[in-house]
């Protein structure tokens, strides 16, 4: 990890910001200009509060360079963020080759192992994480972790096949979940539903299943009736994390 202070004449014009915030756009705008070349014709733009600052520093890179460009959304949320930008919206089936996605993330480890899916949008995440030559994910200090689980500990999120839910929270518990629980919406009306009509469990594990995510990783995702799992292993090349006092944690 090295840490890196962004440049005194950019953040000298920004909106004063709370800690929290002002971390995630430092390792937005960071992550941005770092990585979102000139020549990138094709974007992933992933999901989350820090990706809104994600946007607005390539929207800040002009109109231009943007022109030539498409941008693919992990959900509804980037979808309407890039609309919203005026920036060109594609999609996956058109463009399953993507130069960079840039996406938020609930915790990462040292090895950049990560927990995604806290908006449960993580099979979509997946899929762009994959499609792109390089994955870079952005979000504040809380999220830079050690050992998966000890940051974000509602559980690793599970995408599942409503019919299946059930059977598939039974199959966890039998693989050592401790408890866990079908993802509720607001005021507990009814199940979360994702923007792919599936449900979404999460499955907290002891810390000795948390030591090896690929293992747990690939034990959950042979559960019949799971459709993606929000480990995301071996696929982030690089992890910036803003710090409360300005400067920027990278891993990578
Ligand atoms: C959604 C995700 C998000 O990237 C992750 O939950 C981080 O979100 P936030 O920045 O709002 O905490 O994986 O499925």
């Amino acid at each position: 990890a090295a840490n890196h202070n962004p440049s005194a004449a950019k953040s000298a014009s920004l909106k004063p910001l709370d800690p929290v915030e002002g971390a995630k756009r430092a390792a937005a705008y960071a992550a941005v200009d770092n990585h979102v070349k000139p020549q990138h014709t094709v974007i992933g733009i992933g999901s989350g509060s820090t990706v809104p600052y994600v946007v607005e520093r390539i929207a800040q890179q002009g109109e231009a360079v943007n022109a030539k460009r498409w941008f693919v959304p992990t959900g509804f949320q980037s979808r309407e963020l890039i609309i919203d930008a005026g920036l060109k919206l594609g999609d996956v089936d058109s463009f399953p080759f993507i130069d960079v996605t840039i996406d938020g993330a609930d915790e990462v480890d040292n090895a950049l192992n990560c927990i995604k899916g806290g908006g449960a949008c993580h099979l979509r995440e997946k899929v762009l994480a994959e499609a792109a030559k390089e994955f870079v994910v952005v979000a504040d200090y809380r999220k830079n972790g050690s050992l998966l689980g000890s940051k974000w500990a509602q559980g690793v999120p599970v995408e599942v096949a409503p019919f299946a839910y059930a059977k598939v929270l039974q199959n966890l518990k039998r693989l050592g979940s401790t408890n866990p629980q079908l993802r509720m919406g607001k005021a507990k009306a009814g199940p979360v539903v994702t923007d792919n009509g599936n449900f979404c469990i999460d499955a907290p594990f002891p810390e000795t299943y948390m030591r090896d995510p690929s293992d747990l990783l690939v034990r959950i995702k042979l559960i019949t009736g799971v459709v993606e799992v929000g480990l995301f292993c071996g696929i982030c090349k690089s992890a910036y994390f803003g710090n409360e006092d300005g400067t920027i944690t990278i891993k990578s």
